[in-house]
Order: structure tokens, then sequence, then C-alpha cells
């Protein structure tokens, strides 16, 4: 059985390291470490510091997901994905869209690595509309295209996707209770939205079937960041996915 199953409240919940300073990001990590379960280090932080923060960050036990949404030919997304498993990241990504090719090499990759990190398909990003989506020349509702590509991502071995909460369940569905659902734009039931648009509370992503949460300025922005990380930890224990897969 998928260890996503066994996942204590906590170890749901994805701290975004959203800076571009190393020793910023340690800081968070340190405060933060004994309730959360991963920080997520993204382009910004990851071009300004390099490899250095990821050694940093692993130092202190916790385990990261290297969010740098990989796109490019197969043989060099694997060669990306094999240095990232080098790093010892939990969990990476790769754009859906670069195809069945370069996601089955990707899979391999992280498959053959020493850690086997968690590898997730980045399907529709949430910044597009349909609007865009046409004008690339992809039609049809956002909706279907994010379960289409999340059933593509499974077919081609990647171990889950990152998705809107409010696609969680169409995808959970879809692809069973073994396939792993990430979920950013997530806010606490009374906080500010900041830029995301379509948001979600920690509880009701859990029970759209999302079994991790990306959490960044609810948590890093809050009057007191470790009080509302165990608020969103709690709030993520008090829910049953309303498919009851894990
Ligand atoms: O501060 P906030 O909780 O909005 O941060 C969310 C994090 O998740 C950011 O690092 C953002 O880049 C990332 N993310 C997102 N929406 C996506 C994919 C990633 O907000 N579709």
């Amino acid at each position: 059985m998928s260890q996503l199953h066994s996942l204590r409240p906590h170890e749901r919940l994805i701290v975004a390291l959203d800076c571009s300073e190393a020793a910023a990001a340690v800081q968070w990590t340190r405060r933060l470490r004994d309730h959360i379960g991963l920080v997520k280090i993204g382009l910004e932080l990851f071009v300004a510091e390099g490899p250095r923060v990821v050694h940093e960050i692993n130092d202190l036990g916790v385990g990261i997901f290297l969010d740098l949404k990989f796109h490019d030919i197969p043989n060099t997304v694997a060669g990306a994905v094999r240095s990232a498993g080098r790093l010892g990241v939990k969990m990476l990504n790769v754009h859906a869209g670069g195809g069945v090719a370069m996601l089955q090499a990707a899979a391999l990759a992280a498959e053959e690595s020493p850690t086997q990190p968690l590898l997730l398909g980045v399907t529709v990003l949430t910044s597009l509309h349909e609007e865009s989506l046409r004008a690339l020349g992809i039609a049809g509702p956002i909706p279907e295209r994010v379960v289409e590509w999340a059933r593509l991502c499974q077919t081609c071995n990647l171990g889950g996707v990152v998705a809107s909460a409010l696609e969680a369940a169409p995808i959970r569905r879809a692809c069973g209770p073994d396939f792993a659902i990430v979920t950013p734009g997530i806010r606490a039931s009374q906080g500010a939205r900041h830029d995301q648009v379509r948001v979600a509370t920690p509880a009701s992503a859990r029970r759209n079937g999302a079994d991790y949460v990306v959490v960044g300025r609810a948590i890093t922005g809050a009057p007191d960041p470790v009080a509302a990380a165990q608020a969103m930890a709690e709030e993520l224990g008090g829910v049953t996915p309303e498919m009851a897969v894990s």
C-alpha cells in the first residue's frame, strides 16, 4: 500500500519557501520543521542559491519538494531528474505538456535514482485561462484537460500531479487511491487570498482528495507562523477524504 495513506496530518503540509536567500530559507525551515512535512524550493530560491540551499536544508533533516517544473527534450529532463535525485530531494516535478517520451524518461530516471523521489506532473498551470489554452490550439474546458493530462502522467509512471484543490476530486476518481495529488492555492478559512484566485482551505482540499497541501504566505505571512501551521495540520487531520481512498 502506498505510504500516502499513512501520513500524519502535519506530514501533509508543504511550506513554500518563496524567498531568494538561503539564510532566510534555512531560518524558516528551522522555525517550522516540527510542524510540517516538507519545504518547497522553487525557481527563485534555486536559481539564486543553487544546490547549496538543498544541502543546508537536508542537513536539518527536512525533506524537500524541488519545484523546478522541468520541460525539455527527454534526454535533458531525465538528466535533470537524475541530478535532483542525487541532491536527495523527496519530490520534484515536470510539465505534463512535455509529452509521453519526456514523461516516461523522467519517470524512469526518478525510479532508478537511489532515493526514488516522488515525481509529479504539472498539468495546466492555474495561471492559464481557457482563452490562453485556445490560443495555444488546446480546446475544451480546463478541468477536462487537467484530468486527461493527470491520466497521461499516470500512464507514463509518474507518481502524481500538482493541481488545484478544486480539481482534486475528478483526478482522484480518474486516477485511483495511490496517485499523489499535491494542491497549492491554500488559505486559512478567514485568511487573505493574496494574488490567488481559486483558493481552498486545507480541510476542503483534503476532503476533495488532496494528499499534500502547499502553503506559502498563509503560514509565512501569519502573525504566528508556527500556530498557523499547527492550525492547518489540525484541520487536515480533522477530515476524511470524500472518496475515502487515503
Ligand atoms: O503564498 P502561496 O500559498 O500562494 O504560495 C503558493 C506556492 O505554490 C507558490 O510557491 C506558488 O508558486 C506555488 N504554486 C501555485 N500554483 C500553482 C503551482 C504552484 O501557487 N498552480
